[in-house]
């Protein structure tokens, strides 16, 4: 019980961590867009403080998604009117199967969809089921484990070999989002190779 509380607690906050995180501009991009510089000031202006150093990701939008994985979980929030799908790469499924550990070559990929809306009266689409319809996609977070890549991690923030990442709606990588954020929550789940819904995942394949 308390565990399930706890992990609900931590997923109301990550509907907001996760997949929209607030895209803060770094101080450089701030001061450019408050305080337009003449050039004249702009050569003797010190140099600028540098960005504290962001942790680039690795990982890439898996190309040839959602070919080669598999959904393992479905999360519908009607209050935001989301659905977020959780897909797992050949290699994560195989293993959560077996009952094994997440090898190297493993992707979760998590996709939020708006909610489709009726035309007509602008409240969301369900089904037969009384569900919410899957409409455009907003936004991926994604996280892919490779050899060595936990190797570019600060040791109290490594996750084994895993890289974390957000995409937009076009797959491109958002690269302004600094993963030790990703990193810093996900790191308690060592146990559970730092991925939140392992038990879900090794449900959903050992069906
Ligand atoms: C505040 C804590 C927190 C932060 C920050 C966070 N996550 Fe998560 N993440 C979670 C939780 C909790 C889950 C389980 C699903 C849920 O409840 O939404 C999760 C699930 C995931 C999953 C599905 C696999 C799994 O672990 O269950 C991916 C992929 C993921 N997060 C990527 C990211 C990325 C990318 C970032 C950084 C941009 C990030 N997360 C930041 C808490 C966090």
């Amino acid at each position: 019980m308390r565990a399930n509380l706890l992990s609900s607690l931590a997923s109301a906050i990550v509907l907001g961590a996760c997949v929209l995180p607030p895209v803060s501009p770094t101080p450089g991009q701030a001061s450019a867009a408050t305080t337009p510089t003449p050039s004249s000031s702009a050569a003797s202006a010190p140099e600028s403080t540098p960005a504290p150093a962001r942790l680039a990701t690795r990982m890439r939008f898996p190309a040839t998604f959602p070919h080669g994985f598999t959904a393992y979980e479905r999360v519908d929030d009607d209050r935001g009117a989301t659905v977020q799908q959780r897909y797992a790469n050949a290699a994560a499924w195989q293993a959560a199967r077996a009952g094994l550990a997440l090898p190297a070559g493993s992707i979760l990929l998590v996709v939020t969809h708006a909610a489709a809306k009726d035309p007509a009266s602008g409240q969301p689409q369900r089904d037969a089921d009384g569900r919410l319809v899957p409409g455009a996609v907003r936004g991926y977070a994604g996280m892919e484990s490779q050899p060595s890549w936990g190797e570019a991690i600060p040791a109290p923030l490594r996750n084994g070999d895993w890289h974390y990442a957000l995409f937009d709606a076009e797959r491109r990588v958002r690269e302004s989002v600094d993963q030790a954020e990703c990193l810093a929550c996900h790191r308690p789940r060592a146990a559970d190779g730092f991925v939140f819904t392992l038990q879900a995942l090794r449900a959903a394949a050992q069906r």
